[in-house]
């Protein structure tokens, strides 16, 4: 059964009873009564609503007379099944809804009707979560002596949680930082929010790479800097462009360029770390997926060759762990840190204390170690099956691009098909591909017939026979 707590005006020429039953009917076609829901008995809601009883009988009993509810014996009343066209007018001048029809779907989730098989990028591999390890520290943290992590935590991260970061940071990439530099957030675009709050009053122009995540293009839009887009080689952005551009910040992806996969050469790291340093500006370095390489040696963050605070580090457990316990951080150079202190009155929103609490654990018993050893080498596997399984059935016929790290590669096709028609003819074959234009920070960015290509979530049988449907979909081009 549910409550209903509409709002009755007694002092309305609408008698009560018609008030009453206009909300249910609305309700009830909105589907926020769904069908078949016991509706609360005449008795109740009267008392609930401190209205007599008949208005509540008189108003049940038209919704009755017009089919909208019906009442079973000894049951009470319940809502009917209604058969809604496509497009409900609205019942009542002056209802507009205030939710869109849709809800904006967090990016890369996973789609409504993933087909059988889905190269989706922001998907890990489920199988392998350390679920029991994970729900006995969870355990751990819901015992009564841990009860002040139900209470609101430190506004910069729990210490402990960034005592494991820092160290954890420095033994995989390189990242030299005390804790007290660290920030932890709720998932890459708020750390990268609360980040560019602190940045908009010392900077106007922020030099980006000409393709970006959706979600950096969202942040992009709520902040009014002067935008300006860095084309992108094969070893990544072009220095000369980032001095041309007068910015004060640039926004790079180093290790692995999202979504082209190239790694920012050694070379031009270290020019880019002399152009932060001449003109006193900041490199925003995102490291989402930095942990997984799979050729050659690691290659250091940028944060870890600088010498002079310029770059302000931001990671992830999305990739590593999780995306769903929304877990980031930034690691904050001095200057900024001083800023971060001054105004952190302002950024309170953490990532929960309990999921902090129980990663500190997870990492500090060496099992997130373990979990990333594991991770590496199934991943490995993973994105060494995709790119046998691509030439395999494509040969010369398409190009794998920014492979060799991270959890996706992008796959150009010659065949003569558009984007669209990759992404519809593999859907019809039940394979999920994704476009990678609307990454493209102007329209005109955008590159042909390539699609992108996750493969944390697939198993490697998966993965091969998910490419040989896309043989058979693209085979017809
Ligand atoms: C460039 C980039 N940064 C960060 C992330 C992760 O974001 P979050 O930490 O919000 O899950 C992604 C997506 O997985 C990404 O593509």
């Amino acid at each position: 059964m549910i409550e209903l707590t509409p709002t009755l005006d007694e002092l309305s020429s609408e008698a009560l009873y018609m008030q009453l039953y206009r909300y249910i009917r609305d309700e009830i076609v909105a589907g926020r009564i769904p069908s078949n829901v016991r509706l609360p008995s005449i008795r109740r809601l009267s008392a609930h609503l401190s209205v007599s009883r008949t208005p509540v009988a008189l108003a049940y009993d038209q919704l009755l007379a017009e089919g909208y509810i019906r009442s079973k014996p000894r049951s009470g009343f319940f809502a009917a099944e209604l058969e809604l066209p496509a497009s409900i007018p609205s019942l009542h001048a002056g209802s507009r809804s205030i939710v869109s029809p849709s809800p904006p779907r967090a990016y890369h989730a996973p789609q409504d009707e993933p087909g059988r098989y889905d190269f989706g990028y922001g998907s890990i591999d489920l199988a392998s979560f350390p679920l029991t390890k994970w729900r006995k520290l969870m355990n751990r943290c819901l015992l009564p002596e841990n009860s002040r992590l139900l209470l609101y935590g430190d506004l910069q991260g729990e210490p402990e949680l960034r005592k494991e970061i820092a160290a954890y940071l420095y033994q995989i990439r390189g990242v030299r930082c005390r804790p007290e530099q660290i920030v932890v957030g709720a998932g890459t675009y708020h750390s990268l929010d609360l980040l560019f709050q602190l940045l908009k009053k010392e900077i106007t122009c922020l030099a980006v790479e000409k393709a970006v995540n959706d979600g950096m293009k969202a942040l992009f839009k709520q902040f009014p800097f002067d935008y300006r887009p860095l084309r992108l080689e094969s070893d990544g952005i072009r220095i000369e462009e980032v001095y041309a551009s007068e910015a004060q910040a640039v926004y790079v992806t180093p290790s692995h360029q999202f979504p082209f996969g190239m790694t920012l050469s050694i070379g031009k790291r270290m020019k880019l770390l002399n152009w932060a340093k001449e003109r006193q500006a900041y490199i925003i370095e995102n490291d989402y997926d930095g942990e997984f390489r799979y050729s050659g040696r690691p290659i250091p963050s940028l944060q870890s060759l600088d010498d002079d605070g310029r770059v302000i580090y931001v990671g992830t457990f999305s990739k590593s762990l999780t995306p769903s316990f929304r877990i980031s951080y930034l690691v904050l150079p001095p200057l900024l840190l001083e800023q971060f202190r001054l105004r952190r009155h302002s950024y309170d929103q953490l990532a929960s204390p309990i999921f902090q609490k129980t990663l500190q654990l997870f990492m500090e018993s060496g099992d997130f170690e373990r979990h990333m050893r594991k991770m590496r080498s199934l991943y490995h596997k993973k994105h060494d099956a995709l790119l046998q399984a691509i030439h395999h059935a494509f040969k010369d016929s398409a190009d794998s691009i920014g492979a060799g790290s991270g959890l996706h590669v992008l796959l150009r096709i010659r065949n003569g098909m558009s984007e669209s028609e990759l992404v519809r003819t593999a859907k019809k074959e039940g394979v999920n591909v994704y476009p990678t234009s609307p990454y493209a920070l102007k329209p005109e960015f955008a590159v042909p017939s390539t699609v992108l290509l996750g493969f944390g979530g697939l198993s490697i049988e998966d993965i091969h026979a998910g490419i040989d449907r896309l043989k058979q979909a693209w085979s017809g081009g």
